[in-house]
């Protein structure tokens, strides 16, 4: 191990160079302008992994964008790891914002600025650079090992449910391996065993055929943007609490050990409300800010739109109002179901006074694991060695839908071991890594191939 690690601790300069030129590619899989950018990431991804010295490296098609598979197989009588991390990165809107461009990845203190950095071109190169080390200087590896990166995840990963069930046995594994998570915190290293599962709907509303002169027509036809502020507030009683029609019943409660674990973590919650600028916090009374997050559900307004919102004023009753809202789910919540029992309640709270269009648009399931897995266990030896720190065990708000795919499909536990920070703007302006993790990283990656392969078999 110490020659791979020298390895690794001699291609800082190089790494930085050929990461840059990842990051360079606008992967952006929600806008369609961006299609040929994405297909080059593919092909950027499976050049890189060819040049590493893996083998049956493709490009494989799906309804959507293609997913890129390697593999090396000669570990003879060792566990297999099926790799998973995406290409694909989420748009950079606000551009204004961002204080070098979101394609020119720019080193400032420590940490890589560029769209894409943490989220999670920057997590799935140091999956690359660790398998490089061992190729390079064993010309082996300690564990098979299959790599599927895909392009879709930012945008729900719609057509790649499909594509395991297609491809089950090529996929067969032991353990799955994710980086695309976050640290609890700065020299706080930890295994995420939860996530949140997602819906997502856009709520349209017309009150009448054209916007309308508010002083002639305002009084006796309904105003679109009230009725959908309206329709909002109905979603949630004062303490928080959803209240949508049999929302919370397959919601699985806390455990007392879980919350007592979590009430002795870390957490400062005066430096998260100053570090974000939040006035106060909010959220479901009964419940702490890490239990909010990572544990509870949620009903969320992402976007609102209606009327005028120039400059000055325009007296005008708006036509149209759309929302888009979403929901988090929590174990043991299914999307398919709570997809129904939001549409029927909206449908109720909608009044006849306005058209209503309900449409719904990605999605995925919770997840949830026990940690006490072998191979978590090694992660956590991985992870130590790497960092110098054992890891903590954390869940996480966010979702990433096929890690219960591989569980569900191919009957996979899947180790989370993320390098992201949660200060990293993620899916915000001035995405960036802390070059320190990501070295890091690369090295308690190489190190977790050899855990795994000296695993108990699970
Ligand atoms: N890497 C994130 C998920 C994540 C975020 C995990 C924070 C742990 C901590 C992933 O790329 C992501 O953004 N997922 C989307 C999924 C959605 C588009 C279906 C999300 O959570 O919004
Ligand atoms: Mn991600
Ligand atoms: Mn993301």
């Amino acid at each position: 191990m110490d020659k791979v690690v020298d390895f690794i601790n001699l291609s800082r300069e190089r790494y930085l160079d050929e990461l840059k030129a990842f990051l360079a590619i606008p992967s952006v899989s929600a806008l369609p302008e961006h299609a040929g950018d994405v297909k080059r990431c593919a092909e950027w991804c499976g050049e890189e992994m060819r040049r590493i010295g893996l083998e049956h490296v493709r490009l494989i098609d799906t309804p959507g964008n293609p997913v890129v598979y390697g593999d090396w197989l000669h570990a003879e009588g060792a566990p297999t790891i099926l790799f998973y991390g995406h290409y694909d990165v989420q748009p950079v809107d606000p551009l204004d914002l961002w204080l070098s461009p979101p394609f020119e990845a720019t080193v400032r203190d420590g940490e890589i600025y560029a769209r894409g950095a943490a989220d999670d071109k920057g997590q799935v190169f140091m999956h690359l650079k660790a398998i490089e080390a061992h190729l390079t200087q064993n010309g082996r590896l300690p564990v098979n090992i299959k790599l599927m990166i895909e392009g879709e995840e930012e945008v729900g990963s719609a057509h790649l449910d499909d594509f395991i069930r297609d491809h089950k046995s090529e996929l067969a594994a032991d353990v799955v391996v994710v980086s695309d998570s976050t640290m609890f915190d700065r020299g706080v290293p930890s295994i995420c065993y939860g996530l949140r599962g997602l819906v997502y709907f856009q709520i349209d509303l017309r009150g009448s055929s054209t916007d309308l002169h508010s002083g002639s027509f305002g009084g006796a036809v309904a105003n679109p943007a009230f009725v959908l502020s309206q329709m909002i507030v109905q979603m949630k009683d004062r303490g928080g609490r959803i209240k949508i029609p049999g929302f919370y019943d397959d919601v699985r409660e806390l455990e007392p050990e879980e919350r007592e674990a979590w009430a002795r973590l870390p957490f400062n919650e005066r430096k998260y409300r100053k570090d974000f600028g939040i006035p106060k916090l909010a959220g479901e009374t009964g419940y702490t800010t890490l239990e909010r997050t990572w544990a509870r559900p949620t009903f969320e307004v992402n976007g609102l739109l209606s009327g005028f919102t120039g400059d000055g004023a325009k007296t005008v009753l708006p036509a149209v109002a759309m929302a888009k809202v979403s929901m988090r789910l929590v174990p043991n919540q299914r999307p398919e179901k709570i997809a129904e029992l939001f549409d029927a309640y909206v449908r109720k709270l909608a009044p006849k006074t306005v058209e209503l269009k309900v449409t719904r648009m990605h999605g995925g399931k919770p997840w949830m694991t026990e940690y006490d897995n072998p191979f978590v266990q090694a992660a956590g030896r991985a992870i130590e060695k790497g960092f110098g720190q054992k890891p903590i065990f954390t869940r996480e708000g966010g979702s990433i839908p096929v890690v219960s795919t591989f569980q569900e499909e191919l009957g996979l536990p899947s180790v989370l071991f993320g390098v992201g920070l949660p200060d990293e703007n993620a899916h915000a302006p001035n995405e960036k890594l802390d070059l320190g993790n990501f070295h890091n990283g690369v090295i308690a990656s190489a190190i977790l191939y050899d855990e795994i392969a000296r695993a108990p078999s699970a």
